[in-house]
């Protein structure tokens, strides 16, 4: 039988209000919190919008929320706390800050987890009186519909606790999987990134447009990875023919260590992306639109096939 916790959010933004309603549908009890009076008001309304969009229906929807309590401070959220998730903005001083609030107010053995997308656990958790109950939990957007959370170990993380936040997560239904060292980016966003790299240098050496790379990616290895990620397929297709083609590849493909002039330039042009309407491309809001949409109706629909 799975046990319930008492969980404590503390931001109650994009990732805060998912990993709320996600505890919250597995049958924990969790109190969210943010400085932000308007975002504690609306964050009801928020989880109730993005479990309807994720198709559940209102029975579920009434009972998650039931589960959820919003509370004015973090000394407020934490104080009965066995887990705290921490989603406030990506800034290192900030969060430090509330670590140091939430160790103030929170029992000594609450487990304490940071949802930074790139920073140091081990930088942000350095000030702790109690080290060895901190780790990191890279939850990914949109947090109640990607499956994957990354568990980060810091060195002072006790294997114990690393271990009962994966059981918690693994029980609420997310894919959890464990990163033994504290390094930059973690697992995921360094495979991620990797591929970017490349991504904007077949287009900063004129090889390709960005269009092109795109419909590469979506049209041939991107299909399968999903379901067969790139060690299966090393092992799928041989370690010798892997073996083969690094061999006349990898002395070509980018390996710079800073970001790309290309992408700088992009940024000091105001070229952000969909927000500004170029970046790599040229967006309209309809278009920016509909991918969003899209990206939304794939996740929604990958969960349903993916589970059969
Ligand atoms: N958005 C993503 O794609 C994504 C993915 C993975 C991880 N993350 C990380 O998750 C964290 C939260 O990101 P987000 O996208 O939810 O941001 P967001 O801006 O949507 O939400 C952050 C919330 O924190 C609140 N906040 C501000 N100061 C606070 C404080 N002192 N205490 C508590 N809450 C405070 C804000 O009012 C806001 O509601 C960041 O560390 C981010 O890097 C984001």
């Amino acid at each position: 039988m799975s046990v319930t916790y008492n969980i404590a959010v503390i931001g109650a933004g994009l990732m805060g209000h998912g990993i709320a309603l996600t505890l919250a549908k597995a049958g924990h009890s969790v109190t969210i919190t943010d400085p932000v009076a308007e975002a504690r008001a609306s964050v009801a309304d928020r989880i109730r919008h993005s479990m309807q969009a994720m198709g559940d229906d209102e029975q579920t929807i009434v009972d998650a929320l039931s589960l959820i309590a919003v509370a004015d401070s973090t000394a407020g959220a934490v104080a009965k706390a066995d887990v705290v998730f921490e989603a406030a903005p990506e800034k290192m001083a900030l969060k430090q800050a509330i670590f140091a609030d939430i160790e103030a107010h929170a029992p000594d053995d609450c487990i304490l987890a940071s949802n930074t997308s790139v920073m140091p656990i081990t930088e942000i958790m350095s000030g702790l009186r109690l080290k060895n109950r901190a780790l990191g939990t890279h939850w990914w957007n949109p947090p109640h519909m990607i499956p994957l959370v990354e568990v980060i170990k810091t060195e002072w993380t006790d294997p114990a606790i690393a271990q009962t936040m994966f059981d918690l997560l693994e029980q609420a239904g997310k894919t959890p999987v464990m990163v033994e060292k504290d390094v930059p980016g973690f697992i995921g966003n360094r495979l991620q990134h990797a591929l970017w790299r490349e991504a904007i240098s077949l287009v900063e050496n004129g090889i390709c447009d960005a269009e092109a790379v795109d419909t590469v990616i979506k049209s041939s290895f991107g299909r399968r990875l999903a379901v067969l990620g790139p060690l299966e397929n090393a092992d799928l297709v041989g370690t010798d023919l892997t073996l083969d083609i690094h061999q006349n590849v990898l002395h070509d493909i980018e390996a710079r260590q800073g970001p790309s002039p290309y992408l700088e330039t992009l940024v000091a042009d105001q070229k952000l992306g969909m927000k500004t309407g170029e970046g790599f491309r040229k967006w309209t809001e309809d278009e920016a639109d509909a991918v969003r949409a899209r990206v939304a109706s794939h996740l929604k629909k990958l969960e349903t096939i993916l589970e059969s």
